[in-house]
């Protein structure tokens, strides 16, 4: 079982099936206080420092809100990257050493894989990764997993298909990742330019998990209980022209849901751009949007556990 008191969340490897059916019910358990509808001040006096040195709307806001539900207090810079002491050329792990003095954790996104891990090796209080890069996003699939749960109370037996951009989606690689952990057969839906990485792929073949990997979603579709969509990541492309040509290649409308299970719920990190249609808004299927809610208990849950204030 991982030590979260005072520990860093940098990788979803770090936790077994144990600590993440923990995070899930002590998340659960934070519900009531995440929908204001009563008040607790658990971490009343802790202070959490939010540093992002990328776009964010969902996972900044919701550490931020997962910290005042809980009566803390958050600081933070308007824009990392324009004017932090890291433009001077100051080093990630010093980064981390001073913002550890001013806060009790740290949480952080960067675009460079790896980064968050060499900011925590500074910090002297927890540091929670919010997204490096192609890299990691742990907390994400943590909320990931908390509504698959919600939804079908248990993970063992479902048909998973992961679609879009493989490759540089780090949510993909920590949800894969954590679905290690349970009895699930993946699809991978992808290009071939934006498959997932070989080694992601080793891991769960080495775990005995069944994944086939197809470029259609049709070709999965009817057989599936999850359908986690992302978007292809602009960002992180060197080629622009190749972007162009992949930044389409899936449109899921309410058309292309008609041959799903009936029980088959579509999920995506959010933001979406052309990926999903409007359309599908309504349709019975969708639950990102309850998804990008649930980031609030499961982020009082982690902040709370790393904080030592619930065991
Ligand atoms: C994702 C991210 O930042 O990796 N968004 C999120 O945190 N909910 C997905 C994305 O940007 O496409």
């Amino acid at each position: 079982m991982f030590e979260f008191n005072g520990g860093d969340i940098i990788s979803i490897k770090q936790f077994d099936r144990d600590d993440l059916e923990h995070i899930s019910e002590v998340a659960a358990s934070m519900e009531i206080y995440a929908q204001g509808k009563e008040t607790n001040d658990l971490l009343k006096g802790k202070i959490l420092a939010t540093v992002f040195f990328e776009p964010s709307t969902r996972t900044r806001l919701s550490f931020e809100s997962a910290m005042a539900r809980l009566g803390g207090k958050v600081i933070s810079t308007a824009d990392m990257v324009k004017f932090s002491s890291v433009t001077k050329g100051e080093s990630l792990p010093d980064t981390g050493r001073i913002i550890g003095g001013y806060a009790d954790a740290i949480a952080m996104r960067h675009p460079v894989k790896g980064s968050v891990a060499e900011l925590a090796e500074g910090s002297l209080v927890p540091v929670l990764n919010a997204g490096d890069g192609p890299g990691q996003h742990p907390t994400q699939a943590l909320l990931d997993l908390y509504t698959i749960k919600k939804e079908f109370g248990n993970v063992d037996g479902l048909k998973v298909a992961l679609v879009g951009d493989l490759k540089y989606g780090r949510t993909v690689h920590s949800l894969a990742e954590m679905l290690i952990h349970y009895d699930v057969e993946f699809y991978f839906v992808a290009p071939e330019e934006l498959k997932m990485p070989a080694s992601i792929t080793e891991e769960i073949n080495t775990a005995g998990k069944k994944v086939t990997e197809i470029e259609k979603i049709e070709d999965c579709i009817s057989d599936i209980d999850v359908l986690y969509d992302t978007r292809i990541q602009k960002e992180r492309f060197d080629d622009h022209n190749v972007y162009e040509r992949l930044k389409n290649v899936y449109q899921i409308g309410n058309k292309m849901l008609e041959s799903a299970k009936e029980t088959m719920i579509l999920m995506h990190p959010l933001p979406r751009v052309d990926e999903i249609l409007p359309e599908v808004d309504n349709n019975k299927r969708a639950r990102y949007f309850e998804q990008a809610i649930n980031g609030v208990p499961v982020r009082m849950a982690l902040l709370a556990l790393v904080l030592g204030k619930v065991k």
